[in-house]
């Protein structure tokens, strides 16, 4: 049976997939703080706090696809992890999950896969035409990502002092993990669908020499760029671990970054939460706080 709020208004149960991840542990967090069932996701790590429920979740077993379904009204997608064409996997759930009654899907894109482009473009445009009710969030690089060891240019930065990339001059409207999840949890919990398209990005277009000098100033520690050719970029990713496509596809990114793609700015984060988005000036003094 649906469980109802004291309005008996039914209250969603709302499955997060990479409920352990940057975006998804936030989201799960958020939502439920504002009263929504989150049934977690993830493979094998520890749910995230105030989670209803937590199921094991593998794209690559689907045994674990329709348990996790069961009973769920909404989702949050994310894209199995480093591959480079995860339509093939997603589309099938996608399907399986309207079939079972699954009326909201919200999913994180990026601002570099435009909808009906290979691979999450291509999911995107599946969710647009076939979903009742659909969010697409096409963020711009994570102010993440150069924080902490869990992404190579964070631990690079942290090891090295340096942040080695093929974007040039090129800047990016980064945009914090926070801020996209604070997102995601109203096109998630919002009882209007929002059915479209959300471009995130922060407050202002950083190059990585910005950021290095932002970090220098903040940390006290030198930090620096180093500029590579789009070649050596994805050579470097796949010496980091990264599989050797999903390599290639990043470092044509960073080409795209240097050539001007990635510089605008959106409105989008305080049109949708009612505040501007973080700066990474203040996360970063945020984060040394802690
Ligand atoms: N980083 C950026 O700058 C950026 C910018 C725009 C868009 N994006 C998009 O963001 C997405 C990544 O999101 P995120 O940062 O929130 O995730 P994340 O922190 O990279 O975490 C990945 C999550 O997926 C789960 N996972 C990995 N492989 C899985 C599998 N085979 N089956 C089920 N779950 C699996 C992991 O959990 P378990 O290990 O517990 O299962 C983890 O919770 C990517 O699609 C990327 O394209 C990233």
């Amino acid at each position: 049976m649906t469980p109802t709020t004291s309005h008996d208004r039914p209250t969603p149960r709302v499955l997060v997939i990479g409920a352990s991840g940057n975006t998804g542990r936030r989201i799960s967090e958020r939502l439920a703080a504002s009263g929504v069932l989150v049934r977690a996701a993830t493979r094998s790590r520890q749910a995230p706090e105030g989670a209803a429920e937590q199921v094991r979740f593998d794209w690559s077993d689907a045994s674990t696809h329709g348990p996790a379904l069961q009973g769920v009204d909404r989702m949050y997608l994310i894209a199995p992890a480093a591959v480079e064409d995860p339509d093939s996997i997603m589309l099938p759930f996608i399907d399986e999950a309207l079939a079972r009654g699954v009326r909201r899907v919200v999913l994180l894109s990026s601002s570099a896969i435009p909808e009906g482009a290979p691979g999450l473009g291509t999911v995107h445009q599946a969710l647009r035409e076939r979903a009742p009710e659909w969010t697409v969030l096409q963020p711009s690089w994570f102010m993440q990502n150069l924080l902490g060891t869990h992404h190579l240019h964070g631990k690079s930065l942290e090891e090295h002092g340096t942040v080695t990339t093929a974007t040039g001059d090129g800047r990016v409207g980064f945009v914090d993990v926070l801020d996209i999840a604070e997102v995601a949890a109203r096109a998630l919990a919002d009882a209007q669908p929002h059915d479209t398209a959300h471009h995130l990005t922060g407050p202002e277009a950083l190059s990585y020499d910005d950021i290095a000098s932002i970090l220098t100033r903040a940390t006290g520690q030198p930090k620096r760029h180093v500029r590579v050719s789009r070649d050596d970029s994805a050579r470097l990713m796949v010496e980091g671990g990264i599989p050797e496509r999903y390599a290639a596809l990043l470092a044509r990114m960073e080409d795209a970054i240097a050539h001007g793609a990635e510089a605008r700015l959106t409105p989008t984060v305080e049109r949708v939460t009612g505040r501007p988005p973080r700066s990474f000036q203040a996360l970063v003094r945020a984060s040394l706080q802690r």
